[in-house]
């Protein structure tokens, strides 16, 4: 008879109590998807008293998940902990030298570490899965590295932070601050232990840096990814983003280049109407391209107990099938160093800045743009205030690098008041 799966579960918060409850509600179903039992052996967390809200009874318990990923009793060590160094790290490492495979749902351990982890994890035999790190209970690695092996990936993008795409939905339809919004999914739950993690683009570049090694058959270059949060985003942006007919997402974009991988996470302008300016609360949305495909949309619960849980769950069944899948969808000792490339693919831009109200004002910063290279498509000035003339310009299509150039000539003419806001539009 096919012997059970065995699993060693470290960490039984959000996503490890969702695990447990699936084993324990769905055994026959995942007996019959997998072809043999899959069964808890043990399990660790810090506080061994907590009450979880589900039965721990029949599991071993440990307080070291390092002891839990080296036990004999176990063959796939499932690692919830989070946290990119640090018991996550040593537990994934010290199941590997023991001989088990891995399943994590931990972005950040593997956007750091994923390349020397998965160079270990192949030369001892033994695969690492990650299905539930990046975009929750969107099946996007497996889409990537299974549905679209055959393609050549030409884009990544998307939205895949639930917490910023909660934020700025929620600023616009109630017409909150950003600071107001924030307190609100703070107190909400909805902020990791770190908000700058979310707030700041980090969590959504880990998962967008994960799918390039994959898309691209690079190694994994969480460093080079441009990296811009959500903070600086005003009302007034999303107000007036809103009536040209568009909405701001904090939007992921991976692209392969004549000159190299660009990877960028920031603040975009996209068509209100297109799927992505759809998106509203913590949904995420991942788009992918490729030549023989053309482009697939996937949409879905980005975080959660059930949909990440879910995700472990088809990382767990896989591996109990038998199936062999290297961690980014080719052997790691072949994945190519990145050559990073700043983005260069010219897009329009959305700029917002307060003018000292007097003549000739406006004509520095139209003279500041034209010396950059850069053309007016529409700018509006909205209202007077206190000395102030707030203006918006959109672009026509200019590369990163101008615009900056311009940014630098806005600061000598001396007419702008405070920091301007540059947006890109996005077409998506
Ligand atoms: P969580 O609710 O904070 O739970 C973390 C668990 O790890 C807790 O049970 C904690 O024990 C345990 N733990 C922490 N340090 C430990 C240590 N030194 N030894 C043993 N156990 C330890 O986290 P989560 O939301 O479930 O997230 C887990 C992982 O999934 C993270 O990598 C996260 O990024 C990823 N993820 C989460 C979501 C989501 O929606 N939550 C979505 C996608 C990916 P105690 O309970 O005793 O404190
Ligand atoms: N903080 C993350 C989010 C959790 O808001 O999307 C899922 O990775």
């Amino acid at each position: 008879m096919t012997q059970p799966l065995r699993l060693g579960i470290a960490g039984l918060g959000t996503v490890g109590v969702g695990v447990v409850k699936i084993v324990r509600q769905k055994a026959g179903l995942l007996a019959a998807r997998t072809g043999r039992e899959v069964r808890i052996t043990a399990v660790s967390a810090r506080a061994r008293d907590k009450d979880r809200g589900v039965p721990l009874d029949g599991f071993a318990w440990e307080d070291d998940p390092v002891a839990l990923a080296q036990r004999p009793d176990i063959d796939v060590f499932v690692e919830l902990m989070g946290g990119a160094d640090g018991p996550a790290r040593d537990a994934t490492e010290a199941a590997i030298a023991a001989g088990k495979d891995v399943v994590t749902a931990n972005k950040a351990m593997l956007a750091l570490h994923g390349q020397s982890l998965a160079e270990a994890a192949e030369a001892a035999g033994r695969v690492i899965r990650f299905e539930a790190a990046v975009a929750g209970g969107i099946p996007v690695v497996k889409a990537l590295t299974e549905g679209l092996a055959g393609n050549e990936v030409t884009r990544v993008m998307g939205v895949m932070n639930g917490t910023c795409n909660y934020i700025l939905t929620r600023m616009e339809d109630a017409g909150l601050p950003y600071e107001e919004v924030f307190a609100e999914a703070a107190a909400l739950g909805y902020l990791e232990a770190d908000p700058t993690l979310d707030v700041g683009g980090i969590d959504a570049g880990h998962k967008l840096a994960l799918l390039a090694a994959i898309a691209y058959g690079t190694q994994v270059d969480f460093g080079h990814v441009e990296l811009e949060g959500i903070q600086k985003i005003s009302i007034e942006d999303i107000r007036t983003a809103a009536d040209m007919g568009y909405r701001i997402k904090l939007l992921g974009v991976a692209q392969m280049t004549g000159r190299g991988l660009e990877q960028r996470m920031s603040p975009c302008l996209v068509p209100a109407d297109s799927p992505l300016g759809q998106l509203q609360g913590g949904t995420n949305m991942v788009v992918l391209e490729g030549d023989a495909v053309g482009q697939i949309s996937l949409r879905g619960a980005g975080a959660g107990e059930g949909p990440t849980a879910s995700a472990v769950m088809s990382d767990i069944i896989e591996i109990g099938r038998g199936s062999r899948i290297t961690t980014f969808g080719q052997p790691a000792t072949g994945l190519k160093r990145t050559q990073p490339a700043r983005s260069a693919n010219p897009a329009p831009y959305y700029l917002r800045m307060a003018l000292v109200d007097k003549p000739g004002a406006l004509a520095r910063i139209a003279a500041a743009l034209g010396e950059a290279g850069i053309s007016i498509d529409r700018m509006r000035q909205t209202r007077h205030d206190s000395g102030s003339a707030p203006v918006v310009i959109v672009t026509h299509k200019t590369s990163r690098a101008a615009l900056d150039l311009a940014l630098e000539g806005f600061t000598d003419t001396g007419v702008v008041q405070g920091e301007p806001v540059a947006i890109r539009i996005e077409a998506v």
